[in-house]
């Protein structure tokens, strides 16, 4: 059964915007839990627009499930997840200006940083994924630093679908292969952006994929349908793969 990770960024997005103390992501967590979701992913970004450092930790110490963090690959926030010990890491590109995280990361060309800093989070026993394009090279480069898994960019996959499922054929193929070369490096398969209650079927389809992690189609359906009807509903399409 392909497990379900739900992001609840946008959870602290809403919040954020009135700089109250609710919605509380703590309590997104817990329904999200209750639901079905077998994890929950947070990315504490450098400019701190959603999740704030405190949210973590609480989430941290309320959960009964597992903490997927989000991070760049810079000093500071590595701190933190040293310091917040998650059961996994997801290192992903960051960039100020971008609206979402917009691509995967060049893994290829910055080994010899980004293999420091898998060392430093797999020596605390944090399982580390790296987001990237579904891309050979990056993939390779991904088993080369030791992570132990790979989280493939469904961004691109995403919109091409928007105008039609042929329309996406390619960049199916191109995450197919993925897969495949996931596999022959001994990476753990896992997926996530963009996705949402239409476009996840043929995704699940793929061979020897271990998770998704979805927010912003999980949330946005939550305004009208509440967010355990939300998580709850994807998690009935996943757990049929
Ligand atoms: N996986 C990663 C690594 C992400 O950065 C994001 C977006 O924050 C997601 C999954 C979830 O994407 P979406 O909100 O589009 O479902």
């Amino acid at each position: 059964m392909i497990k379900l990770g739900v992001n609840i960024d946008h959870i602290a997005t809403l919040r954020q915007a009135r700089k109250e103390d609710f919605p509380s992501p703590v309590k997104a967590m817990a329904v999200c839990e209750k639901a079905g979701a077998d994890s929950i992913t947070t990315h504490l970004r450098e400019d701190r627009r959603h999740i704030q450092d405190r949210d973590v930790f609480e989430i941290k110490a309320a959960m009964q499930t597992k903490l997927n963090f989000e991070m760049a690959a810079c000093d500071e926030i590595v701190n933190i997840a040293l310091k917040l010990q998650p059961y996994s890491v997801c290192i992903v590109p960051e960039k100020r200006q971008e609206v979402t995280t917009e691509g995967g990361l060049d893994v290829f060309s910055q080994k010899d940083k980004l293999a420091e800093v898998v060392k430093k989070l797999k020596d605390k026993n944090i399982i580390v994924s790296m987001f990237v394009d579904p891309d050979e090279k990056q993939i390779q480069a991904c088993a080369d630093i030791k992570a132990d898994s790979v989280e493939i960019h469904t961004g691109k996959y995403a919109n091409l679908f928007k105008v039609s499922k042929e329309n996406a054929a390619d960049e199916m193929k191109n995450i197919k292969r993925s897969a495949e070369i996931a596999k022959e490096c001994g990476l753990i398969f896992n997926a996530g952006h963009g996705l949402d209650y239409k476009n996840v079927f043929d995704i699940c389809g793929i061979e020897n994929l271990n998770e998704l992690n979805i927010g912003f189609s999980i949330i946005a359906r939550a305004v009208f349908d509440g967010l355990e009807t939300a998580v709850f509903e994807m998690k009935k399409i996943l757990s049929k793969y």
